[in-house]
C-alpha cells in the first residue's frame, strides 16, 4: 500500500513547525451559520476562549471557506463541540463544501438566541454574535460574543488527529 503523504488541510506538506503547533491539544467543533436561508457549518480546531467578562471565543476562518462569506454577512456563528467518536460528523462538515452540497439535509439541529443552527447530536454549543474580525493571513478570525451556550450531553470532546482526516476513509462517501 502506498504511504500516506502528510499534508495540511490546503493541500501543502506538513513541516516541523506544523508538527510543532500540533503538540496542542484542541477540540474538533463545527462552526455554523445562517445568511438568509441558507444553513452551513464547517468542522474547525482553530477556536479558542478569548474572553470572561464579557464571554468571548474567536474562531479562525479560511477565506476560501463558503461559512466565511456567510458568516460576515450574517454575522452569527454556532460553535458546536463534537464528542469523542464523532470523526464521521468532523468529515461531513469538514471535508466538503456547502457551495457543493447541502450539509443540513440529513442533519438534525434547533436554533437558539441567534438563529445559527446548533446540532442536535453535539455535547455542548455557544451560540454567537460577531462583534470583531480581524485579518489573519489566509484567515480570518471573527470574535463572537458569546449569547448563550449550554452542555447538552454527557461525554468528552473529540480531541483533533490529524491521522483521522487525511485518508481514503476520511471523505465523505468513505466507509
Ligand atoms: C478536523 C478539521 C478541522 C478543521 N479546522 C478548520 C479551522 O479551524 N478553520 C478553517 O477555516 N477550516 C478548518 N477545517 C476545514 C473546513 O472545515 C473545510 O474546508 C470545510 O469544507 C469548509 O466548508 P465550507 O466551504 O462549507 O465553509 C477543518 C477541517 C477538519 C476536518
Amino acid at each position: 500500500m502506498a504511504e500516506e503523504k502528510e499534508t495540511t488541510r490546503m493541500g501543502r506538506p506538513v513541516t516541523d513547525i506544523d508538527r510543532a503547533f500540533n503538540v496542542q491539544v484542541r477540540c474538533v467543533v463545527v462552526i455554523t451559520t445562517k445568511s438568509g436561508q441558507k444553513l452551513n457549518g464547517m468542522s474547525a480546531a482553530w477556536v479558542s476562549r478569548a474572553s470572561e467578562q464579557p464571554f468571548l471565543v474567536m474562531a479562525s476562518v479560511y477565506k476560501k471557506n463558503y461559512s466565511h462569506d456567510l458568516i460576515q454577512s450574517s454575522r452569527i456563528f454556532a460553535v458546536n463541540y463534537l464528542q469523542e467518536g464523532q470523526q464521521k460528523l468532523a468529515i461531513h462538515f469538514g471535508k466538503q463544501s456547502g457551495r457543493e452540497v447541502e450539509k443540513f439535509r440529513k442533519v438534525p439541529y434547533f436554533t437558539e438566541r441567534t438563529g445559527a443552527p446548533i446540532l442536535k447530536d453535539c455535547l455542548a454549543y455557544l451560540d454567537c454574535r460577531v462583534i470583531d474580525q480581524m485579518d489573519s493571513g489566509d484567515h480570518t478570525i471573527f470574535l463572537g460574543e458569546v449569547q448563550s451556550g449550554k452542555v447538552i450531553a454527557p461525554g468528552r470532546g473529540l480531541q483533533f488527529e490529524l491521522k483521522d482526516y487525511l485518508n481514503a476513509s476520511a471523505s465523505p462517501d468513505g466507509p
